[in-house]
């Protein structure tokens, strides 16, 4: 027995300390390492952005060459893992294949399990970060019933994986540098969260010493759910049903009913309470990228304005301080691209490894760290005897 501070959901309740990222929920402010989130995103690109999560600081030019040589090496799967991909129902979902794979990857890695060896640590995370988008594209051509597409090393990270999305063998493929670019500020923005469910999870399940790959499956799955990642693809699939703009009132009025559990996905978050800076980027890219592809007049984008708008001006909404977040932009700019919905969330558990991996490297070089064991407030019933089957 003792007594605890119950904290439901962890609102109030540091977990670890850290160095990586710094939300000011307030402000709308998002650091990574101390640089904030929109020069990053305007400036920087994915593995310049892991390697400052990774390591702590902007690498030179010679740091930032060696790093995408060593990440570039690590993006081909084990030949025998195709197998397990063939395992699946063609209509799994894109993340259940991922948590699988992943989570078998310390099956076909052996020789970077070992936590207490930091060389084995370095190229796991490497391995992670560099097979994630292969293992995302094979699970997105598997469900689509076409050929895997190996990857190409000569390629910038983000046009490889595009074309080991939609390219087929034996034709030509050009990377669109547009479609390139967008891609790769949706990586860069989905890069790192401070400590978000899935983060949490990773470090949780690191905590008992489990290997990396095991840690990562742990977080996709984490990640799977709407109120977290799984938001992306709702949210697309929210404003499809809503169709019109005639019809954003309706959505409004039952997202501010009690009685009723919808809720306007891609809105609110627990530590913003102002503009997510992510969702501010994502929806200036959402306008770039549909005029630069000459897609005028979305109807899509039309309906998410408009529901920004309404909701903005709605006292529910401004009372709860409930802004749009990251997901809200970012489905729009995937659609037009030709990702089906169910790839969203893989998208973002492929640019949030690197979050991950980072947050578990800093966990394991914390000589404080120690398994993470919550107590609990027990409500149930005190001491009582058993009663024999035939007296109940
Ligand atoms: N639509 C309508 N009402 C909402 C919404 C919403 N999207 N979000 C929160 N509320 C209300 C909620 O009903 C509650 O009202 P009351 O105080 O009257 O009971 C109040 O606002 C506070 O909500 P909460 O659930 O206690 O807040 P939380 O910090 O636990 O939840 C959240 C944060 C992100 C889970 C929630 O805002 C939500 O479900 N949003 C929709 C899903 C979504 O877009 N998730 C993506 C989050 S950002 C990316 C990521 O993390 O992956």
């Amino acid at each position: 027995a003792g007594v605890f501070t119950y904290d439901p959901g962890y609102t109030s309740t540091a977990s670890c300390d850290s160095t990586i990222t710094f939300i000011d929920g307030d402000k709308g402010e998002l650091l990574h390492r101390g640089y904030p989130i929109d020069q990053l995103a305007g400036k920087s690109h994915y593995l310049e952005v892991c390697y400052l999560l990774l390591y702590g600081e902007l690498p030179t030019a010679v740091e930032l060459e060696d790093f995408e040589t060593r990440v570039t090496r690590h993006t081909m799967l084990h030949e025998q893992m195709q197998y397990f991909f063939r395992g699946f129902r063609r209509d799994a979902h894109p993340m259940a294949i991922m948590v699988g794979v992943v989570g078998a990857m310390s099956a076909f890695y052996h020789d970077s399990t070992d936590i207490n060896d930091p060389w084995q640590r370095e190229v796991a995370s490497i391995r992670l970060i560099a097979k994630m988008p292969t293992i995302a594209a094979w699970a997105f051509k598997y469900h689509t019933g076409q050929p895997f597409v190996y990857p190409r090393n000569d390629l910038d990270f983000a046009s490889n994986f595009l074309r080991m999305c939609f390219a087929v063998p034996a034709e030509e493929y050009e990377v669109n540098p547009i479609l390139s670019r967008a891609m790769d500020r949706i990586f860069t923005l989905h890069a790192d969260h401070e400590q978000n469910a899935s983060t949490s999870t990773v470090r949780l399940a690191s905590s008992s010493g489990a290997n990396p790959f095991a840690c990562i499956a742990a977080g996709i799955a984490c990640l799977w759910g709407p109120a977290h990642g799984g938001a992306n693809q709702a949210c697309l699939e929210m404003l499809k049903e809503i169709g019109t703009p005639d019809r954003i009132p309706e959505f409004i009025a039952r997202a501010k009913d009690k009685n009723d559990p919808f809720r306007l996905m891609g809105f609110g978050h627990r530590v913003y309470k102002n503009f997510d800076p992510r969702a501010t980027v994502m929806k200036q890219s959402a306008d770039e990228v549909l005029d630069l592809l000459g897609i005028e007049d979305n109807p899509i984008l039309q309906v998410a304005k408009e529901l920004e708008k309404q909701a903005l001006e709605d006292p529910y909404f401004a009372d709860k301080k409930l802004f749009p977040n990251v997901d809200f932009y970012s489905g729009i700019i995937l659609e037009a691209m030709g990702f089906p919905t169910s790839m969203f969330t893989p998208i973002f558990a492929l640019s949030r490894t690197v979050g991950w991996v980072s947050q578990w490297k800093e966990q394991l070089a914390d000589p404080a760290h120690k398994i993470g064991r919550p107590r609990q407030l027990y409500l149930g019933e005190t001491t009582r005897d058993y009663v024999d089957i035939e007296n109940r």
